[in-house]
């Protein structure tokens, strides 16, 4: 591979890169070593005497991220779900959500007996607060802002319309792990911060979440609804006053997990960086062309760098760049198109009214979507970003 790396930290380089059969950014042979003392210990249940992976994780990544406690479980939807319970929100309450988010978003919400109202995202691809307030009604129990694709959501506003309707606010912060706002890390500011520790998110075991709290009162409803044993379990004992069995679930994870994610999140400040500054490389070659707006999120130096998204004055030109990039081996993507995360594909379901999210789609389907390759050096980042400005000037057919 020729050019300098731009990678800071050694670490990161040094790891395997999983390219093309599989989609995690990095993982290497730390996690193949912390994996086997787990099963050196011959004990992969999540509870231990003492501490154990999944506490000493817990303990990190609310350190990390600045939440006081954390509960590592089977997935973001899982997250999700535990949250909304804690909350307290049940059926026929409404929770606002975005038009543009994974349909994950929606299930929870269902999951819980509640209904997804969907309000429009604003030009940062984030729930638009002018909307949300549109759609609070008496039953409006809880606004949960999606930071997509590693872009910030506008939470000055959204925090805002909590405090003076009185709403919980759940942050799904599934795609966005390692983003911060106004440099507080992303997921702190809600109720809850809901992450996914899947295949395609910035650190990953495989299939997993986290959730993330300040309260001490959420934090326990939501532990004891993630593991209904939890409360007669003694190793958990001074959680709980009086043992009480809740409608909980069972959403543990096991310590190989736990121990995955320790390393993972070694790594998340070398990946966040490495992101950021391939995004500021290309954004930095496409500077000063009228034909496209970068979308930057409510906060651009804290969004993670996963993605570049370029909206276009029309569909039409959107659909044509989107062809000819792809004719360039350039994979930018109407964002539109994505399968399960545009809510013209699963609002339906829930009988959603089309006119309720219009103006999302009319900007969705004017954004295609790249994702960022944090294999590629400086150099060939840069190169790449001099294509992206030669198609977009029709300078080149389909190469440099
Ligand atoms: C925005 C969003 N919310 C929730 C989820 C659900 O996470 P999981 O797949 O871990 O259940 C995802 C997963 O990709 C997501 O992208």
């Amino acid at each position: 591979m020729a050019g300098a790396s731009i990678f800071q930290d050694d670490r990161v380089a040094k790891v395997i890169q999983i390219g093309e059969s599989g989609l995690m950014y990095v993982i290497g042979e730390e996690e193949i070593e912390a994996v086997r003392r787990v099963f050196q210990r011959k004990k992969l249940f999540r509870y231990q005497r003492d501490e154990g992976e999944c506490d000493s994780f817990e303990r990190e990544f609310a350190e990390k991220v600045g939440g006081r406690h954390a509960i590592i479980l089977s997935s973001g939807t899982n997250a999700l779900i535990a949250a909304f319970r804690a909350c307290g929100i049940k059926t026929g309450d409404e929770v606002i959500i975005p038009a543009y988010t994974f349909v994950a978003t929606a299930a929870a919400v269902l999951n819980v007996g509640a209904i997804p109202v969907v309000a429009n995202v604003d030009e940062e691809l984030g729930l638009d607060p002018s909307d949300v307030k549109a759609k609070i009604t008496p039953r409006t129990r809880a606004i949960v802002p999606v930071h997509m694709d590693g872009l910030a959501s506008n939470l000055e506003g959204l925090l805002g319309l909590c405090r003076e309707h009185g709403l919980a606010m759940v942050e799904d912060v599934a795609q966005a792990i390692g983003g911060s706002y106004d440099g507080t890390g992303l997921g702190t500011f809600g109720d809850f911060g809901c992450f996914s520790l899947n295949e395609n998110k910035t650190i990953s075991c495989g299939e997993g979440g986290i959730l993330i709290t300040g309260r001490r009162d959420l934090y326990e409803r939501a532990f004891s609804f993630h593991d209904v044993s939890a409360q007669f379990n003694p190793v958990r004992k001074e959680l709980f006053a009086e043992p009480q069995v809740v409608a909980g679930s069972s959403m543990r994870v096991s310590e190989v997990l736990g121990a995955i994610m320790r390393v993972q999140l070694q790594r998340l400040d070398g990946i966040i960086s490495g992101l950021r500054e391939r995004k500021k490389l290309l954004m930095a070659e496409l500077a000063g062309i009228s034909e496209i707006r970068v979308v930057q999120g409510h906060c651009a130096e804290g969004g993670c760098g996963s993605s570049l998204h370029l909206v276009f004055q029309d569909p039409a030109s959107a659909l044509s760049f989107g062809r000819e990039f792809r004719a360039a081996e350039i994979p930018f993507l109407p964002v539109i198109m994505r399968p399960a995360h545009v809510c013209w594909k699963w609002a339906p379901v829930f009988n959603a009214k089309a006119t309720d999210y219009l103006s999302s789609l009319d900007l969705l389907s004017r954004t295609l979507k790249l994702d960022i390759d944090l294999s590629l050096t400086t150099e060939q980042t840069e190169r790449l970003g001099r294509r992206i400005a030669k198609l977009l000037h029709h300078e080149i057919p389909g190469g440099e």
